[in-house]
């Protein structure tokens, strides 16, 4: 489960401070499929950096699966991200002198998860779940903006992760191939995986179990419903 207790962000550059979150609490249940939806600068991006321990909170609790993510710092925040949370940037941040196959593979390699081997295999079964398998040796820059999007994903899925953090997940894509990233993740969960997804996409949005709605850094409306009624 996922609960976050009146977490507010404050950046301060020089003398001005920007309330970028405003005491936000809410929870979410393992499973749950969640969409955050909001105007841009809302703090949407500035939200899921506080989930996955990327930004730290100004105020306030983020607790995951039972681990205080807000207290972790250094190597044990970074060992506890990359063996619970799977992340898709919203600028992808993949790692330009790496085909994509190896962008799959690092998270990986950093986790030192199965031999060499069932990292490859595993690396392409993911490129083959978005579309990729025929980009997957190609670099970051010489592919379109949907097929690093697509290859994100697949790399936020490396490690199994029980939580699923992403930003915009879809945003570069056309409607087939957004349909088919939402499947998956509606697929994971109903594998019991946690799914926080933010989107601009309103329609992709009313899919989700829960949609949370941010406003000048505040939740203005959570709306559940209930699984399998849409
Ligand atoms: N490092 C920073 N320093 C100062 N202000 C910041 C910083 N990062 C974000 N902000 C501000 O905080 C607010 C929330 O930003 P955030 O990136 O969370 O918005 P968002 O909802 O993700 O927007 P978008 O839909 O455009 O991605 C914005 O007004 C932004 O300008
Ligand atoms: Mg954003």
């Amino acid at each position: 489960m996922i609960k976050l207790e009146h977490v507010s962000k404050i950046y301060t550059n020089g003398k001005t401070s920007f309330p970028a979150l405003d005491n936000v609490s809410f929870s979410i249940e393992q499973g749950e499929f969640a969409g955050i939806i909001g105007k841009s600068g809302s703090g949407k991006s500035t939200l899921l950096n506080i989930l996955s321990g990327v930004d730290r909170p100004s105020a306030g609790s983020v607790e995951i699966n039972g681990e205080l993510v807000s207290t972790l710092s250094g190597r044990k925040l970074t060992k506890w991200r990359a063996a619970n949370i799977g992340i898709v940037f919203q600028a992808f941040h993949l790692i330009p002198a790496l085909t994509l196959l190896e962008n799959v593979l690092l998270p990986m390699e950093f986790a030192k998860r199965g031999s060499r081997k069932k990292r490859r295999t595993r690396a392409m079964e993911l490129l083959e779940s978005v579309g990729l398998t025929e980009r997957m040796n190609h670099f970051p820059d010489h592919v379109s903006g949907g097929e690093k999007q697509r290859t994100a994903v697949a790399r936020s899925l490396a490690n199994d992760p029980p939580v699923i953090l992403a930003d915009e997940p879809t945003g570069n894509l056309d409607s087939e191939n957004a349909i088919q990233i939402f499947s998956l993740f509606e697929q994971l969960a109903d594998e019991g995986k946690t799914v926080i997804i933010v989107t601009h996409d309103q329609e992709l949005a009313e899919k989700t179990d829960r949609t949370l709605q941010v406003k000048d850094g505040r939740i203005i409306s959570t709306l559940a419903r209930e699984r399998g009624l849409l």
